[in-house]
């Protein structure tokens, strides 16, 4: 109490800091870190671009916190700012925002009842640990998945562990349900059963019968009226970005592909990613330990051990070395939960890219979009 007395200038004084002057440092470091920083970012980052041209590389080169890179100071602090702020590396998205580079899928749950409780506790594990983005779908589990997202979402904001703003919430339209109509009554299905008022990004599923002017068309009048932050598609090969960019007019405000990509499956990387990349939009790799196989590939598993992983982390963390992707995994076991977050912070060298390019090469030519 003494020091408080000194602080005050009554009492006694005392030659080195008193409690109160280091409480305020404190106080003052915080202000400067979490109140201070956040605002100057926010009214000196860059505006969003109206048009991507010219920005391949530069997006991305935001969201590394490498030293060094052509965006200068300003991505320098900013990316360190972010470290400092959020555990998580994330990608800027095209018009604003940012997705964290490592996810949580959700496919397989929901499915039954009988497993509801301890998913739900999965999910609510995942977040305590610190998994942000979540990857869910009407689809999975027939609305199951959603449920199961929604119920260990309540939880967790309930007991503080954190708030709504933390959270990227993903969830994903069913192509029969795209149309102008649909989409809107789909997205306030999944919303209810998320107990959500918006979602972060909602994706079409993959293409259906609905033209995908009328599909763009209700994606931008949910954004514009709130109740999605982003929209996007998966499943898109090229050319179906190229229809979606003619379709939906330029600049594309779409904001993210999600595919099915990872070590074992790398035809992404032969036009799909470059094209992506030209408008910093993030590509979502889907099953990205091969649905679990790669856990168990053998030239992995012995690469993995001399670096002190084990092969599905090392799987993890090539596909989010990738500039520009998105990784979202899927797990239940706590100990894979664990395992992949701590594949957020794995940092791969050129030799072991190098290597994992001999086990499995880039592709030589093109080929059709792969899907699970
Ligand atoms: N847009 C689309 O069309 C589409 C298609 C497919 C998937 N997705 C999304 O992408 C997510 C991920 O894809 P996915 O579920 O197909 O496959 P995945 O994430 O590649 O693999 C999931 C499987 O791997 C196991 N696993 C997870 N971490 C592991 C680890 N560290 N070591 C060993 N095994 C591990 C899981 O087991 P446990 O569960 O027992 O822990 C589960 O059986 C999906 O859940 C979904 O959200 C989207």
């Amino acid at each position: 109490m003494a020091g408080w007395d000194a602080c005050t200038g009554r009492g006694k004084q005392h030659a080195g800091p008193s409690i109160g002057a280091f409480a305020f440092g404190l106080a003052q470091l915080y202000f400067a870190l979490f109140v201070v920083l956040p605002a100057l970012r926010k009214r000196g980052a860059p505006a969003p671009a109206k048009t991507w041209e010219g920005a391949e590389g530069l997006e991305w080169e935001v969201a590394s916190p490498a030293p060094f890179h052509t965006f200068g100071a300003w991505a320098f602090a900013s990316a360190w700012i972010d470290a400092i702020l959020s555990p998580m590396r994330t990608l800027p998205l095209p018009l604003g925002g940012r997705m964290p580079v490592l996810g949580l899928g959700t496919w397989r749950m929901g499915e039954e009842r009988g497993r509801r409780r301890a998913e739900v506790a999965a999910v609510r594990a995942a977040i305590e640990m610190g998994w942000r983005l979540i990857d869910t779908a009407e689809m999975y589990g027939e609305g199951g998945a959603e449920e199961v997202v929604g119920q260990a979402i309540a939880e967790a904001l309930r007991t503080g562990d954190v708030t709504r703003e933390e959270l990227f919430v993903v969830s994903k339209v069913y192509p029969h349900n795209a149309s102008r109509k649909g989409t809107p009554a789909a997205r306030a299905r999944s919303l209810a059963r998320l107990g959500l008022d918006h979602v972060d990004l909602y994706l079409l599923h993959w293409r259906g019968e609905h033209a995908l002017a009328e599909t763009c068309e209700a994606m931008r009048a949910l954004a514009d009226g709130g109740r999605i932050r982003h929209w996007g598609v998966s499943n898109f090969d090229t050319e179906d970005m190229e229809e979606l960019a003619a379709v939906c007019g330029e600049p594309l405000d779409c904001a993210a592909n999600q595919v099915y990509y990872s070590v074992g499956e790398r035809g992404p990387e032969f036009s799909l990613l470059p094209w992506q990349r030209s408008r910093a939009m993030p590509l979502m790799a889907y099953s990205p330990i091969d649905q679990g196989a790669l856990a168990s590939d053998a030239a992995l598993k012995k690469m993995a051990q001399r670096l002190g992983v084990t092969a599905a982390q090392l799987a993890l963390a090539w596909v989010i070395a990738q500039p520009g992707v998105v990784a979202i995994p899927k797990a239940v076991s706590e100990t894979h939960l664990r395992d992949n977050l701590a594949a957020a912070d794995l940092q791969l060298s050129v030799e072991d890219l190098a290597e994992i390019d001999r086990l499995h090469p880039p592709p030589r030519r093109r080929k059709p979009l792969a899907m699970i």
